[in-house]
């Protein structure tokens, strides 16, 4: 990496990496963004480990080619089932969710007991668990495949999606792990659904944001190659380019709501397979 102002590339499935990029903007607003969310192929949280590895790995070359200078793998699913092989694959540096999440669960839980919920892909690959085991940590992996429809469908205040949150929190907070003092929210959706999570999980629970802890690991990672400069400053200097393989108008029109601001500077981009 060479530049004092980094390229960072963004991958997701769709549209949830835009939490993960709305972190990384209100911690690095001094570098250049390329956001690439494979919107024409998601969900990536009920397929396959090689069907998930395989279009990490193309959109991993796409941002290199665009000159990322290190690609963050925004997507939980991504990241827990293919963050070898796109390491593997790429020139520069790479970071997922999952070690940024578990690190920041280990320094937030007492009891050493944490429930992770994620898609079913994410909890079938055990990422997270093994990943907190590493660190001495007993977790239940839960996964909660309706929540990322009903954000997608916009119903983050939604009746009906405080109870499908409070179904599943209430079997994952249950038997040995009713005194698991830490929810990792290992979905890019999630962070969307955070008060409700808040209101539906037992009252001695912390939240731990993996959106957040990656933006953290990134900026750890960028050490002294971001300059440091006054806070307004560094917001107005965030430049961001997106690239979408499905329709440039629902990108801009649902990304909104995870973005928390307008979508400009879209591009659709066909990947050759
Ligand atoms: N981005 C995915 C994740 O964080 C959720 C959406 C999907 O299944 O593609 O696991």
């Amino acid at each position: 990496m060479t530049s004092r102002r980094p390229t960072i590339g963004v991958f997701d499935s769709g549209f949830g990496g835009l939490t993960v990029l709305k972190a990384l903007l209100e911690v690095i607003p001094e570098a250049d963004y390329l956001y690439f969310g494979d919107t024409a192929r998601l969900p990536y949280g009920s397929k396959s480990v090689q069907t998930v590895a395989r279009y990490a790995v193309e959109a991993a070359h796409f941002l290199e080619a665009h000159r990322a200078e290190l690609i963050v793998i925004a997507c939980n699913t991504a990241t827990a089932l293919a963050l070898n092989q796109i390491t593997g694959a790429a020139h520069v540096p790479v970071i997922g969710v999952v070690e940024p999440g578990a690190e920041a669960a280990a320094s937030v839980s007492k009891t050493r007991k944490v429930v992770v919920i994620g898609t079913e892909a994410t909890v079938c690959s055990h990422a997270y668990q093994k990943a907190l085991e590493a660190k001495g940590l007993h977790a239940r992996e839960k996964a909660c495949p309706l929540l990322v429809p009903l954000v997608e469908e916009g119903w983050v205040n939604h009746a009906v999606t405080e109870q499908v949150a409070r179904i599943y929190l209430e079997e994952a907070f249950a038997d040995g792990f009713r005194d698991a003092d830490t929810l990792v929210l290992g979905c890019t959706h999630y962070p969307l659904l955070k008060p409700m999570l808040r209101r539906v999980s037992p009252a001695h629970v912390s939240i731990v944001d993996s959106a957040e802890s990656t933006a953290r690991a990134v900026a750890e990672r960028l050490g002294n190659l971001v300059p440091r400069v006054a806070s307004e400053e560094r917001r107005a200097k965030a430049r961001v380019g997106f690239f979408v393989t499905d329709s440039v108008e629902k990108f801009q029109r649902l990304g909104q709501t995870f973005l928390r601001r307008p979508l400009a500077n879209v591009q659709h981009v066909d990947l050759k397979e």
